[in-house]
């Protein structure tokens, strides 16, 4: 077993690091943050990860977890260090390789003879070789090994990896590195750092294609009186296709999905290509929030000023408590601009944002509203009374983004329903 120090416990790190030291290794994970680190050693999880507190507790009880303040009072004695640091977005779409770089400065000093630093925090390529200039460790090698941690997943995900990338030119340090995932049952891909940073991008861009082209042809389902969900049946069981990541929705958000297409894009162009067909994909889903707005408009009689829009759904999925770049924030933004008054209700979010209040139940949200639009998937709005919704409503009318909603039983109920890619 290993001595791993994990430098970042935002989900990314802390999943890593939990995950890692629950498989057997020995753990120390590093942040800046003094306060979530004095959290994190009282047990108090940040996130919402399903099973993640869990996994936490129970290595920290086996003395196989523990929480330090900085990068360099995690590496000291650790065979590797895991980077997983932000790398947050400039204003040119590039990524800012900033907290790596410090990170990669601070570690330097302290980390042991031969130890390998490993790459986590999705980079641009080449960034293996900004960390090795930023080590000065000739002996210490560094590797790229990304990750794929979908979050509400993200434990689940690191367990029962579908496969494991090693970017390293060294055959030797590829095999420590797939070496602490023993116990795991995944491909392991050995390549060289810039085929493994580009997997990272090549993976969430196709991704984010694909949901582009599904909200596309939902669009054109609904204008040619055609069943989006009977659609992406009929093509998901082409095995060339897949059944995954086809459902259709507001648009998609997160994390990362928007920063690693931006990301993409900025890398090809450095590289001297235009890569227009991702920077459709990327309008594309611009688009479909205004769509969404646009729907709720028409079914408000063209005019919004003044209606009562409540809004289940504030995450940009379900199961997580994030609110990056979410999809719903987006929708919403476009509803306040044609003024109308928007009330919302998400399971996991309890506080007010900037310009939405937020209520703290479903029913209460609806309370008075023109319209109910459905913006995240969560499974509570599948089990909700709908009677008794339609009758706190001013008027009975949903936009189910999500395909969510029981479209009979919520006729029944005396719901107006759409349902987005469905005529
Ligand atoms: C993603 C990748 O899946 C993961 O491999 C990567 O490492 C990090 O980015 P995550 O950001 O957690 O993970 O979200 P994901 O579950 O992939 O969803 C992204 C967006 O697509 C969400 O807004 C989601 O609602 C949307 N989506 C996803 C759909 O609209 N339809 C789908 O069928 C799937």
């Amino acid at each position: 077993m290993s001595r791993i120090a994990v430098i970042g416990t935002g989900y990314v790190g802390l999943t890593t690091g939990a995950c890692f030291a629950h498989i057997g290794h020995d753990v120390v994970c590093a942040d800046i943050d003094a306060d979530k680190v004095a959290r994190l050693q009282r047990g108090e999880i940040p996130i919402l990860e399903p099973g993640l507190d869990e996994l936490v507790l129970n290595a920290v009880a086996d003395g196989k977890l523990s929480f330090v303040v900085g990068a360099a009072e995690a590496a000291k004695d650790c065979e590797f260090a895991y980077l997983c640091v932000p790398t947050p977005q400039d204003d040119d779409g590039s990524a800012d390789l900033s907290y790596v770089e410090t990170a990669a400065r601070q570690i330097a000093p302290v980390l042991p003879t031969g130890a390998v630093v490993v790459n986590k925090s999705t980079v641009p390529v080449g960034s293996t070789f900004v960390v090795e200039r930023a080590m000065n460790r000739p002996d210490v090698k560094v590797v790229s090994n990304p990750e794929f941690l979908r979050e509400g997943s993200a434990v689940h995900d690191f367990l029962h990896p579908d496969r494991v990338v090693i970017g390293t030119e060294d055959r030797d340090t590829a095999v420590k590195v797939a070496s602490l995932f023993l116990g795991l049952t995944a491909p392991v891909i050995v390549t060289d750092p810039a085929s493994a940073e580009t997997i990272k991008y090549a993976a969430n861009s196709f991704l984010a294609t694909k949901l582009s082209f599904v909200n596309a042809m939902a669009t054109v389902c609904e204008a040619v009186g055609a069943n989006i969900n009977d659609v992406v049946l009929g093509m998901g069981t082409d095995p060339r296709i897949g059944e995954k990541f086809l459902k259709p929705g507001p648009g998609w958000g997160g994390s990362c999905f928007p920063k690693d297409t931006r990301a993409m894009v900025k890398i090809a162009e450095d590289a001297g290509y235009d890569f227009e067909m991702l920077r459709g994909v990327i309008n594309a889903n611009e688009l479909q929030f205004d769509l969404v707005a646009d729907k709720v408009e028409a079914m408000c009689g063209g005019d919004l000023a003044g209606v009562k829009v409540a809004v289940w759904g504030l995450t940009f999925k379900a199961n997580t408590d994030d609110l990056r770049e979410s999809p719903s924030l987006e929708v919403i933004n476009r509803l306040i601009e044609r003024r109308a008054e928007v009330l919302a209700y998400d399971p996991a979010i309890h506080a007010d944002l900037d310009n939405v209040s937020v209520s703290d139940s479903a029913y209460t949200a609806v309370e008075g509203a023109d319209i109910v639009v459905l913006l995240t998937e969560w499974d509570e709005f599948r089990w909700l009374d709908m009677a008794k919704v339609a009758d706190l409503m001013t008027t009975p009318r949903i936009y189910d983004t999500r395909n969510v909603i029981d479209v009979p039983a919520a006729r029944r109920a005396g719901f107006e329903i759409c349902s987005l890619g469905r005529a």
